[in-house]
């Protein structure tokens, strides 16, 4: 079994400063790699900022200062915010770094080689914003002004000499790919949307621009820069060392587990990119997930609707654990998802202050009082201890087959409903009552004990800090979470020393309290 696995966020534009959205897709991807690696797999992680184009060269001339000092600026708010968001990437690739202009450069050699680039003259319209063409249908005109249906951003138009990708030529071969592939795009409702958009018929694409030079030049002609989704999308192979397809990096991890991405990208994703891959005879990757957005009153977070709400400041304000948790949580996966600060408060109070922590706590001191606050070690099982330390156990490879489906609202699901069972376990057992009963009460302290360590582990990837927190308890550090640890009941050291810990998570006061 290939036990590699390499995930990518998009790499972000650094035209302005980090929202939740861009914080939303990286913590997803933090999520998957954080689970792959504790389930034993060598996890390559890759984000990073995506600096061409004539939207950056814009908004450097705005601010009046050198383009490429403009983007050391605003990528270093982007690894900064890596680090915020405690993400585990491998690596932070910015498409102004020599080793990918040399990559984007030599795969449009092999472009040119297979014949599959020509130049003629572009006539159409195009929006800045999102760097891309469209056609007369998929544009209206709002108040003298002509607008992109699909992003609602203003498009200008342009006319100008362009090389072109051969895109019409693999029509075909890509309908076929989707066919052979039916999971290569997801989720399910947004790939039907892009199998139609290629059915409708592709047109040759325009890969290159005259009329700026903030770019990397097209080989043998200097006249032009070329087209920055193609210089963008090529980041994915030259952080593992593109055009050496010969070395470690590349042989271990292309092609990509996974492409996550949000939804308004698709199209570049599940068609131009593939198409380009195909004809430079290189590997497709294996899935290209299109998330769905962040809302914040209902409409997507963007600059132009100063709608953004800061990741840093929620970060400030309430912790980074309860954000990463809240987002994991309460955007229904691959769907939008309305975000508020209440219901973040809402999230913190019954999830994690509630059910989590107070678990957490309740236990302990019960421990403590009651077991010398050692793990018990004189400990007999009965059916219920059994029926709930199995609900682990006999959903182990559904949990990773749910994983593999990026079914990340099964795995929450699964937290949840374990944290009530546990709760409830503790309760309904009434250990309080058990003083004369020493195996029974031990059993049922250990069987609490070992529930929240199983939670706790598949907490980890969600909740890190935290998680680590808790498992302090048991003197366990991250080396040792193992996803396939939550099927044992005996992974706890009976008799070993059980050590306090300070309140996880303090419930907000909220005025109707
Ligand atoms: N630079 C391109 C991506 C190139 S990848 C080869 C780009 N950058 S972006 O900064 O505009 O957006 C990056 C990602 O953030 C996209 O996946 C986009 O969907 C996501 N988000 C931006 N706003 C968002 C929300 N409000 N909600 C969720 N994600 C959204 O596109």
């Amino acid at each position: 079994m290939n036990k590699n696995y390499y995930i990518t966020t998009p790499i972000y534009y650094p035209s302005a400063k980090p929202h939740m959205g861009h914080a939303y897709s990286s913590i997803i991807a933090d999520f998957l790699a954080r689970f792959k690696r504790i389930d034993g797999f060598n996890v390559y992680f890759l984000t990073g900022t995506d600096e061409h184009g004539l939207k950056i060269q814009r908004a450097a001339e705005n601010d009046n200062v050198d383009t490429l000092k403009f983007c050391d600026k605003i990528s270093q708010t982007f690894k900064d915010l890596s680090k915020t968001l405690n993400l585990t990437n491998t690596d932070f690739i910015r498409t102004t770094e020599k080793r990918h202009k040399d990559s984007v450069q030599h795969l449009w050699k092999e472009l040119v080689k297979n014949e599959d680039i020509y130049l003629s003259k572009y006539s159409g319209w195009y929006s800045v914003s999102d760097e891309a063409f469209y056609n007369e249908d998929e544009i209206f005109e709002e108040n003298g002004v002509k607008i992109a249906k699909i992003s609602k951003s203003p498009v200008e138009w342009m006319d100008e000499e362009s090389f072109f990708f051969r895109l019409s030529k693999w029509q075909e071969p890509l309908l076929k790919f989707y066919n052979e592939n039916p999971n290569f795009i997801q989720p399910e409702s947004r790939k039907n949307e892009v199998i139609s958009f290629v059915k409708s018929g592709l047109k040759d694409l325009s890969v290159s621009r005259k009329s700026f030079s903030w770019g990397i030049k097209v080989p043998n002609n200097d006249k032009h820069v070329i087209y920055v989704w193609l210089d963008a999308l090529t980041n994915y192979i030259s952080a593992l060392n593109y055009p050496n397809t010969n070395n470690d990096l590349f042989k271990k991890f292309w092609p990509a587990s996974i492409h996550l991405i949000g939804k308004d990208i698709l199209r570049f994703h599940a068609i131009y990119w593939p198409a380009f891959l195909m004809a430079a005879k290189i590997e497709l990757p294996k899935r290209v997930y299109g998330h769905g957005w962040i809302l914040s009153g209902d409409e997507k977070m963007s600059k132009s609707k100063g709608n953004i709400l800061d990741p840093i400041e929620i970060i400030n304000k309430y912790g980074l654990d309860p954000l990463r948790y809240y987002l994991v949580k309460e955007v229904s996966f691959g769907n939008d998802g309305n975000i508020s600060q209440e219901k973040l408060e809402d999230c913190i109070n019954s999830d994690l202050a509630n059910n989590y922590g107070n678990l957490c706590q309740r236990t302990i001191s019960f421990a403590v009082k009651n077991c010398s606050q050692k793990i018990p070690k004189k400990i007999n099982f009965n059916n219920e201890d059994l029926k709930i330390l199995d609900s682990f156990t006999s959903n182990i490879d559904k949990i990773r087959a749910e994983i593999d489906k990026q079914n990340i609202n099964f795995y929450i699901e699964f937290i949840i409903n374990a944290l009530f069972a546990t709760n409830k376990y503790f309760n309904d057992q009434e250990p309080w009552k058990k003083k004369d009963d020493e195996i029974r009460l031990n059993t049922i302290v250990y069987t609490t004990l070992e529930m929240i360590r199983k939670i706790t582990f598949m907490l980890y990837p969600i909740i890190p800090d935290t998680s680590l927190k808790v498992l302090k308890i048991f003197d366990l550090k991250d080396k040792d979470i193992v996803f396939s640890s939550i099927s044992k009941h005996d992974f706890l050291k009976l008799d070993s020393d059980i050590n306090p810990i300070d309140i996880l998570f303090k419930k907000i006061e909220k005025k109707d309290d």
